[in-house]
């Protein structure tokens, strides 16, 4: 075992550094200049697709959630995103007209595959994103899309996540390009996936201080991940990290949110790590943070290189990436902040209590 950890002392962290390379497989092949190859895609009938369902568990959820976000920014066609788990028992109209698309890393997730079975049983189009090849969703789907991970053996997901983010940005690029609809940040966004493995080794360089900064929580039993609009993402996956590994209770909230309950846990010494990279409301995150500042909480920022956030002491700023691949190099820090977390409080990083990889029960 220590052999195939390749020097790192868990699996999770060598799946974490693996990022930079994962990445640069999945778009391998995938992106030339302009173009998206994502051939497949010709075997579906995307221009009479009239509703759209992203389903998925736990983190690849997650990437669905982002996923959703720019499906909806860019095509003019109702889309959604549930938890598979919800999915069968929330109604969906499906029919021929229904595309879904599930995301999996292992490809096996009960809930996952049974809303996949009974949307096909509907007549819907489906497209699965999944890592592990050959796998019972990636079987059952129309068109699946395979992130190149490679092997993920930390139960807590990591470069399984960031290979579906990059890959479900090219997929609904693409899906705009069949719908004949034009996204003006297109070649931006492609010259910034190339790039993203950089960004990425660049993120991984703060590990040292997201350790120190991870060691905020030695005397605490709980963290406040907030942000808005798509670092609500970001947000989500960080607080799941954090609970997975480290056991220490983590929300999530929108950070306009804040103020209708959440505030009132705030108290000296607190830890809320905040995101703000979103241009359109970084300043509207930067004022719900300063009231938790206010309380005594002891805040964590993370910003783009240019936000002006002059009242904070712990501050990590991103490198220029466009707004929204912002999820990608934030993710990163937060993956480090859980596993040190984890580390700092003596837990089992690799196989943490009561969870498995891959769930194959409903
Ligand atoms: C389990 C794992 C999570 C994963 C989820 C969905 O809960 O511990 O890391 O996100 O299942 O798994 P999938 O293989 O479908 O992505």
């Amino acid at each position: 075992e220590a052999a195939q950890k390749g020097g790192y002392d868990t699996f999770m962290l060598k799946e974490i550094y693996e990022q930079p390379e994962a990445i640069r497989e999945t778009l391998r092949g995938r992106v030339e200049k302009e173009k998206i190859h994502l051939e497949d895609l010709e075997k579906l009938d995307l221009e009479k697709i009239n509703r759209v369902y992203f389903v998925a568990c736990g983190t690849a959820w997650h990437a669905g959630i982002y996923a959703n976000s720019l499906f909806q920014k860019w095509i003019d066609v109702p889309s959604i995103c549930v938890a598979a788990s919800e999915f069968r028992y929330s109604d969906p109209h499906i029919d021929d007209k229904t595309l879904c698309v599930y995301i999996s890393q292992s490809g096996e997730t009960a809930d996952t595959l049974a809303a996949l079975k009974m949307s096909k049983e509907k007549g819907a189009q489906t497209i699965s994103i999944v890592n592990v090849l050959g796998s019972s969703i990636s079987r059952a789907s129309d068109v699946t899309l395979y992130t190149c991970a490679g092997p993920e053996i930390a139960v807590a997901s990591t470069k399984a996540f960031t290979t579906q983010l990059a890959l479900v940005t090219l997929l609904i690029l693409k899906m705009a390009e069949l719908r004949h609809t034009t996204v003006d940040c297109k070649a931006e966004l492609l010259e910034g996936l190339k790039r993203m493995p950089e960004v990425v080794s660049e993120m991984l360089d703060k590990h040292e201080l997201m350790k120190q900064y991870a060691a905020f929580l030695k005397n605490q039993e709980d963290a406040y991940f907030i942000g808005r609009q798509l670092d609500y993402v970001s947000v989500l996956e960080g607080a799941l990290k954090l609970k997975e590994v480290s056991y220490v209770h983590a929300d999530a909230y929108f950070a306009g949110e804040l103020k209708h309950g959440a505030i009132a846990l705030i108290e000296k010494d607190t830890v809320v790590i905040a995101m703000a990279t979103q241009p359109e409301v970084a300043a509207k995150t930067i004022s719900n943070i300063e009231e938790t500042m206010a309380r005594g909480a002891n805040v964590i920022l993370i910003t783009t290189k240019d936000q002006p956030a002059p009242k904070f002491k712990y501050v990590i700023r991103i490198p220029d990436v466009h707004p929204l691949l912002a999820v990608i190099p934030v993710t990163i820090l937060l993956q480090l902040f859980a596993y040190y977390a984890a580390v700092e409080k003596g837990r089992d990083v690799d196989k943490p209590r009561n969870l498995a990889k891959s769930v194959t029960v409903e």
